[in-house]
Protein backbone atom coordinates (compact mmCIF):
# COMPACT_ATOMS: atom_id res chain seq x y z
CA UNK A 1 0.00 0.00 0.00
CA UNK A 2 1.49 3.22 -0.90
CA UNK A 3 1.30 5.74 1.68
CA UNK A 4 -0.32 9.14 0.47
CA UNK A 5 0.50 12.33 2.91
CA UNK A 6 -2.91 13.73 2.14
CA UNK A 7 -4.50 10.72 3.75
CA UNK A 8 -3.60 11.58 7.00
CA UNK A 9 -3.03 15.52 6.51
CA UNK A 10 -7.09 15.38 5.62
CA UNK A 11 -7.95 13.39 8.58
CA UNK A 12 -8.58 16.05 10.98
CA UNK A 13 -9.29 13.96 13.89
CA UNK A 14 -6.17 12.26 13.41
CA UNK A 15 -4.32 15.49 13.35
CA UNK A 16 -5.74 16.77 16.84
CA UNK A 17 -4.44 13.91 17.97
CA UNK A 18 -0.75 14.47 17.03
CA UNK A 19 -0.93 18.07 15.67
CA UNK A 20 1.44 19.11 18.62
CA UNK A 21 4.11 16.32 18.23
CA UNK A 22 4.15 17.23 14.39
CA UNK A 23 5.39 21.12 15.53
CA UNK A 24 8.27 19.49 17.23
CA UNK A 25 11.98 20.41 15.36
CA UNK A 26 13.35 16.71 16.91
CA UNK A 27 10.43 14.90 15.33
CA UNK A 28 10.80 16.69 12.03
CA UNK A 29 14.08 15.46 11.85
CA UNK A 30 13.31 12.20 11.19
CA UNK A 31 12.37 13.21 8.00
CA UNK A 32 16.25 13.29 6.85
CA UNK A 33 16.82 9.94 7.84
CA UNK A 34 16.26 6.97 5.07
CA UNK A 35 14.70 3.78 6.82
CA UNK A 36 13.43 0.50 5.58
CA UNK A 37 15.65 1.76 1.94
CA UNK A 38 12.49 3.77 1.04
CA UNK A 39 11.04 5.71 3.07
CA UNK A 40 11.84 8.55 5.67
CA UNK A 41 11.74 7.32 9.86
CA UNK A 42 9.28 10.08 10.12
CA UNK A 43 7.00 9.02 6.85
CA UNK A 44 7.26 5.53 8.22
CA UNK A 45 6.25 6.82 11.99
CA UNK A 46 2.85 8.27 10.15
CA UNK A 47 2.22 5.46 8.17
CA UNK A 48 2.07 3.02 11.45
CA UNK A 49 0.62 5.86 13.58
CA UNK A 50 -2.03 6.30 10.79
CA UNK A 51 -2.74 3.09 10.09
CA UNK A 52 -3.17 1.72 13.77
CA UNK A 53 -5.15 4.80 14.89
CA UNK A 54 -7.74 3.44 11.67
CA UNK A 55 -7.72 -0.01 13.49
CA UNK A 56 -7.79 1.18 16.98
CA UNK A 57 -10.98 3.47 16.15
CA UNK A 58 -12.49 0.34 14.59
CA UNK A 59 -11.90 -1.57 17.78
CA UNK A 60 -12.85 1.28 20.25
CA UNK A 61 -9.37 1.45 21.13
CA UNK A 62 -7.55 4.03 22.90
CA UNK A 63 -6.99 5.71 19.54
CA UNK A 64 -5.47 8.79 20.52
CA UNK A 65 -2.63 6.58 22.54
CA UNK A 66 -2.03 4.50 19.68
CA UNK A 67 -1.97 7.59 16.99
CA UNK A 68 0.97 9.75 19.56
CA UNK A 69 2.48 6.60 20.66
CA UNK A 70 2.69 5.15 17.09
CA UNK A 71 4.04 8.84 16.27
CA UNK A 72 6.57 8.48 18.65
CA UNK A 73 7.47 4.48 18.56
CA UNK A 74 10.98 5.53 16.13
CA UNK A 75 11.58 8.26 17.51
CA UNK A 76 15.30 7.83 17.51
CA UNK A 77 18.48 10.09 15.60
CA UNK A 78 21.44 7.69 15.87
CA UNK A 79 22.13 5.08 12.97
CA UNK A 80 23.07 1.19 13.66
CA UNK A 81 26.40 1.55 13.95
CA UNK A 82 25.72 4.49 16.83
CA UNK A 83 23.69 2.81 18.49
CA UNK A 84 25.96 -0.72 18.12
CA UNK A 85 28.88 1.34 19.62
CA UNK A 86 26.47 2.20 22.73
CA UNK A 87 26.52 -1.62 23.83
CA UNK A 88 23.83 -1.80 25.77
CA UNK A 89 22.09 -4.63 23.46
CA UNK A 90 20.92 -4.98 20.11
CA UNK A 91 19.45 -2.41 17.89
CA UNK A 92 16.00 -3.72 18.03
CA UNK A 93 16.27 -4.02 21.86
CA UNK A 94 17.96 -0.53 22.23
CA UNK A 95 15.98 1.83 20.19
CA UNK A 96 12.65 1.66 21.76
CA UNK A 97 14.50 3.06 24.76
CA UNK A 98 15.68 5.86 23.33
CA UNK A 99 12.68 6.73 21.93
CA UNK A 100 10.74 6.45 25.00
CA UNK A 101 13.57 9.07 26.21
CA UNK A 102 12.69 11.47 23.20
CA UNK A 103 9.07 11.17 23.62
CA UNK A 104 8.82 12.25 27.33
CA UNK A 105 11.20 15.03 26.57
CA UNK A 106 9.00 16.32 24.35
CA UNK A 107 5.33 15.04 26.13
CA UNK A 108 3.87 13.54 28.94
CA UNK A 109 3.65 9.60 28.46
CA UNK A 110 0.55 7.89 29.77
CA UNK A 111 1.63 3.63 30.92
CA UNK A 112 -0.08 3.12 27.88
CA UNK A 113 1.61 4.83 25.61
CA UNK A 114 5.29 3.97 27.36
CA UNK A 115 4.10 0.08 26.66
CA UNK A 116 3.30 0.61 23.25
CA UNK A 117 6.72 2.35 22.07
CA UNK A 118 8.85 -0.24 24.53
CA UNK A 119 7.05 -3.12 23.01
CA UNK A 120 6.57 -2.15 19.49
CA UNK A 121 9.79 -4.81 18.61
CA UNK A 122 7.89 -7.87 20.40
CA UNK A 123 9.38 -10.71 18.79
CA UNK A 124 11.93 -9.46 17.07
CA UNK A 125 14.41 -9.42 19.76
CA UNK A 126 15.13 -11.15 23.42
CA UNK A 127 14.55 -8.70 26.41
CA UNK A 128 11.37 -7.04 24.96
CA UNK A 129 7.92 -8.93 27.28
CA UNK A 130 5.03 -8.92 26.06
CA UNK A 131 2.83 -5.80 25.16
CA UNK A 132 0.77 -5.50 28.15
CA UNK A 133 -2.18 -4.14 26.16
CA UNK A 134 -4.48 -4.08 23.20
CA UNK A 135 -3.43 -0.88 21.87
CA UNK A 136 0.53 -2.29 21.81
CA UNK A 137 -0.37 -5.20 20.19
CA UNK A 138 -2.13 -3.37 17.60
CA UNK A 139 1.26 -1.36 17.04
CA UNK A 140 3.75 -4.02 16.80
CA UNK A 141 1.56 -5.64 14.55
CA UNK A 142 1.44 -2.78 12.28
CA UNK A 143 4.69 -1.79 12.15
CA UNK A 144 5.86 -5.07 10.93
CA UNK A 145 3.29 -4.50 8.04
CA UNK A 146 4.29 -1.35 7.50
CA UNK A 147 8.15 -2.25 7.19
CA UNK A 148 7.36 -5.36 4.91
CA UNK A 149 5.37 -3.12 2.89
CA UNK A 150 8.02 -0.57 2.47
CA UNK A 151 10.77 -2.79 2.38
CA UNK A 152 9.04 -4.96 -0.70
CA UNK A 153 8.21 -1.05 -2.42
CA UNK A 154 11.42 -0.95 -4.74
CA UNK A 155 10.91 -4.90 -5.92
CA UNK A 156 7.37 -4.42 -6.35
CA UNK A 157 8.14 -1.12 -8.51
CA UNK A 158 10.25 -3.25 -10.73
CA UNK A 159 8.32 -5.99 -11.49
CA UNK A 160 5.57 -3.76 -12.15
CA UNK A 161 8.38 -1.64 -14.50
CA UNK A 162 9.50 -4.67 -16.23
CA UNK A 163 5.67 -6.02 -16.79
CA UNK A 164 4.85 -2.90 -18.24
CA UNK A 165 8.16 -3.21 -20.44
CA UNK A 166 7.33 -6.88 -21.78
CA UNK A 167 3.38 -6.02 -22.15
CA UNK A 168 4.94 -3.13 -24.88
CA UNK A 169 6.76 -5.57 -26.39
CA UNK A 170 4.26 -7.88 -26.91
CA UNK A 171 2.20 -4.89 -28.44
CA UNK A 172 4.88 -4.25 -30.90
CA UNK A 173 5.59 -7.75 -31.92
CA UNK A 174 1.24 -8.52 -32.39
CA UNK A 175 0.78 -4.83 -33.74
FE1 LIG B 1 11.33 0.39 15.62
FE1 LIG C 1 8.90 1.14 13.16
Amino acid sequence: MEFVRSIWENDQDYMAHIGDLLESEELLKLDDITHHHYTTRLIHSLFVSYVSYKIAKRLKLNCRAVARAGLLHDFFHEGREEIAMMKQGSHNFVHPHIAVKNAQRLTELSELEKDIILKHMFMTTTGVGLPKYKESMVVTCVDKYCAISEVSTPVRLKVKEKLSEWSMKLRVVHA
